[in-house]
């Protein structure tokens, strides 16, 4: 049997056979075929926007794979380092690679005084800090205009590598700014993971040391996060990406998508609701409002995936990893007593609603002091690499500009009338 589809005009019985291609059907055959008649796909549920050689997502089977490596492996035995490489040049590093892309990244950490003093110190107390982070991620933009130069894949590394290296210095700045404390500078002698908990969290004294399991575990998180295919913010970077602005503005769009609670901003979603259950037997009587359509289950469900998400299983056993150090988190229980209804009741099974990765990330981040606000912006520091490998693999493919159809749907022609007869 032939790998194609054929299509029936059943107004003329003009037949087209579209071949199917690594599972899709080539939309440009199709417009030729059928001029001025769309795919209405309004939020992209069975449209392929990219063909790409980042990650591999199998929703119906639980799989993430970051250039064919399964994600269980990589939170084992790899570092955030390591995996940006990964995700960013295709391959793993060799040991010089990795040792070359360490000292790269860890000398582009700092960030221009300006950025510091004339716009951190710009916003209100209490900006949030993912507007902070948005604001300042395209201010950058204009502290290296080079940036633009997107064709020389010299110039665009140097960006990557600013970028990658920048978000935690910026991030942990937002945060310091918002409760009114001197910023921290990076400290060179530090890991990625534990450079930022230095620059969120020193004092007095001269060399801040995280607690080992905690930098790991964030190390851990940080692998999670760092791609997801084309989820919402990293279409948004792909599609200003395809205009050819720079990586910096590129990053701030994609930030300013992932800031929104039904993405990166649901951990923090997950945090207020299970406050607000508060116990364990208000779990039943929260669950029955969900299933009556009062409110959703923050942290449950997923567009892609149908299974239980991989990655909430790992910060699921991360969690606990954390809490030996930190003491149990009292929403713990709760989320427990949560996961275990919902994944018994109907309801959710029928729609294959399974915890997603942020339904345990929120507890973490709250057990190791981060306030509820600095949830995204834990989202987005890692995740920086990911869109920065689909940009790089977007200008490799020579994409066109990203331009949707759409149907319209509003008056047909009318006279302009003047105001007084209106
Ligand atoms: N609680 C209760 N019902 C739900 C939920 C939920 N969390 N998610 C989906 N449903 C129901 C929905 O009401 C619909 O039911 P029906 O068929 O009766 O109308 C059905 O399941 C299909 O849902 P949908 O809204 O069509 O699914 P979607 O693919 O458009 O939305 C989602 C995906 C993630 C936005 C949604 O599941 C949701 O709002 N989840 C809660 C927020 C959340 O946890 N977001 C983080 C996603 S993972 C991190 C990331 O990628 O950023």
């Amino acid at each position: 049997m032939a790998d194609s589809i054929t299509i029936t005009d059943n107004r003329t019985g003009e037949q087209v056979e579209v071949p199917i291609i690594d599972g899709g059907v080539d939309g440009t055959t199709w417009a030729k075929f059928m001029p001025g008649i769309w795919f209405h796909d309004p939020s992209f549920g069975s449209t392929s926007g990219a063909a790409s050689s980042v990650t591999e997502l199998d929703g119906e089977n639980g799989i993430l794979r970051y250039r064919g490596y399964p994600i269980e492996q990589l939170a084992e035995h790899s570092s955030y380092l390591e995996v940006a490489y990964l995700l960013i040049h295709g391959d793993l590093p060799t040991a010089t690679q990795f040792e070359d892309w360490r000292y790269e990244i860890t000398h582009h950490t700092f960030i221009h005084e300006n950025v510091r003093k004339r716009f951190m110190d710009g916003f209100h107390h209490d900006a949030h800090p993912m507007g902070m982070l948005v604001s300042t991620v395209a201010a950058l933009s204009t502290f290296y205009p080079e940036a633009k130069d997107i064709e020389d894949p010299e110039v665009l590394q140097k960006q990557i590598v600013r970028l990658i290296a920048k978000m935690p210095t910026l991030a942990a700045g937002a945060y310091r700014h918002s409760v009114g404390m001197p910023f921290v500078y990076p400290d060179n002698s530090l890991d990625f993971a534990a450079n930022f908990l230095s620059m969120m969290w020193k004092t007095a004294e001269p060399r801040y040391d995280a607690n080992p399991v905690l930098a790991r575990a964030l190390d851990v998180l940080f692998i999670l996060h760092a791609d997801h295919e084309q989820n919402c913010s990293t279409t948004a970077m792909r599609t200003v990406g395809s205009s050819h602005a720079d990586p910096y503005i590129a990053t701030a769009a994609a930030t300013a998508a992932l800031y929104g609670p039904r993405h990166g901003g649901a951990n923090e979603a997950v945090i207020r609701m299970l406050t607000q259950i508060g116990s364990i037997d208000q779990v039943q009587p929260y669950v029955d409002a969900v299933k009556r359509g009062e409110t959703r289950l923050q942290g449950f469900g997923h567009r892609v995936y149908k299974n239980y998400d991989p990655r909430a299983r790992i910060i699921k056993q991360t969690a606990d990893q954390v809490f030996e150090v930190t003491g149990k988190s009292p929403l713990l229980d709760i989320a427990l007593k949560l996961e275990e209804v919902a994944l018994n009741d109907d309801y959710f099974v029928s729609r294959k609603l399974y915890p997603n990765v942020d339904f345990y990330s929120g507890l973490i981040y709250q057990a190791m002091g981060f306030p509820m606000q600095m949830f995204t912006v834990l989202f987005a520091i890692p995740r920086t690499a990911g869109w920065l490998a689909h940009y790089r693999e977007l200008l490799e493919q020579g994409s066109r500009i990203y331009r949707p159809r759409q149907i319209y749907t509003g008056h047909p022609v009318r006279e302009f009338a003047p105001i007084e007869h209106r």
